[in-house]
């Protein structure tokens, strides 16, 4: 066996233990796809795992998008570039606009992997769009169906028990990139519910989530340990220990990070309206099972 399919080997081995996690479609299908010698890098972003979960399945070594934001402007290349991050009503997070406006990309293939909770909408259309005008041409834009970590929509306890069927979804998600098929998702219709305007969709999607941190979050200082987990796992530097406790403020990308990762449920979310609760249930927290605190705060800290 010569040096190269050693690595091969070896690398599909570690694969393997890594996958161990995930049920036998999708492991086979990440087998095979990890034994392609094309160069690929992949970049995410997460607030409570499921994207960095997503991202790992195409990527040994996946890059995150505010720890790269760091460096001067990049020029990425590879011979296949992909994208997993999550939907914030039917776009991408601020910061995955801020990394593809600033950098420059180069590959023969490029892919989206976008997750989402319960309703996707046009978001794979709308991307495919908005990466065009940055000057990046994807060739597969899809989604994939996870926990909804939107808290003042959906209780995570109850999140939990529905079957979202996302092993079988990722096994073809991975089979599809593999053999470099083009494919964008079509705008979705809801099930049961009016025809979405589209276009109305627009206008929010500029400016909805550029919020202040101190606008969007209540902190009970009563329960509050200090122990600047929130500080850790905030890709903005929102968090800071002062002599009056913790305090926040800044640009927030209302990714939630902060307020899942408290040990002690101490930060939830401010109510948009009077008589409005802020969270459908502000006990229950999420993080997606086979993604440590750590991998959090490794591709956030700031
Ligand atoms: C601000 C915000 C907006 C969201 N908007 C949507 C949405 O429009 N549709 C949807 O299905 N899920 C939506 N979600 C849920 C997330 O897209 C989903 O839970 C995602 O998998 C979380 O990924 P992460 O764990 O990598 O952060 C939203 C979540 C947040 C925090
Ligand atoms: S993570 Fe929660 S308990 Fe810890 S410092 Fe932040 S607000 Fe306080
Ligand atoms: S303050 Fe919380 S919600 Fe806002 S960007 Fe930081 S971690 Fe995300």
């Amino acid at each position: 066996m010569d040096r190269r399919n050693a690595i091969k080997l070896m690398s599909l081995s570690l694969a393997s233990i890594a996958m161990a996690s995930v049920a036998p479609k999708a492991h086979a299908a990440i087998l095979r796809d990890r034994a392609s010698s094309k160069k690929r890098l992949v970049f995410y972003f997460t607030a409570t795992g499921n994207s960095l979960f997503i991202a790992r399945q195409f990527s040994d070594n996946p890059l995150s998008i505010p720890q790269e934001l760091k460096k001067e402007s990049q020029n990425y290349e590879a011979d296949e570039i992909g994208f997993v991050f999550p939907d914030y009503t039917a776009a991408a997070p601020l910061i995955v606009r801020d990394f593809i406006e600033k950098n420059n990309f180069k590959a023969s293939y490029f892919f989206t992997i976008v997750t989402y909770g319960h309703y996707c909408a046009n978001v794979a259309e709308w991307w495919k769009d908005f990466a065009a005008k940055k000057g990046v041409d994807f060739n597969y834009v899809n989604t994939i169906l996870m926990v909804d970590n939107y808290l003042p929509v959906f209780d995570i306890n109850e999140e939990l028990k529905l079957e979202k069927h996302t092993d079988e979804n990722l096994a073809i998600l991975l089979e599809h990139v593999a053999a470099h098929k083009s494919y964008v998702q079509e705008a979705q219709q809801e099930e049961g519910r009016p025809p979405m305007d589209f276009a109305a969709l627009e206008g929010r999607r500029q400016f909805q989530y550029a919020v202040k941190a101190q606008d969007a979050m209540d902190l009970d200082r009563n329960k509050c340990i200090q122990c600047m987990k929130c500080e850790l796992v905030c890709p903005q530097k929102n968090f800071s220990l002062g002599n009056f406790g913790v305090q926040y403020s800044g640009t927030c990308q209302h990714c939630l990070a902060c307020v899942h990762a408290c040990p002690q449920k101490a930060l939830t979310l401010k109510s948009p309206m009077p008589n409005f609760p802020g969270e459908r249930n502000p006990n229950a927290r999420y993080r997606h099972p086979r993604v440590t605190l750590q991998d959090i705060v490794r591709s956030n800290r700031q």
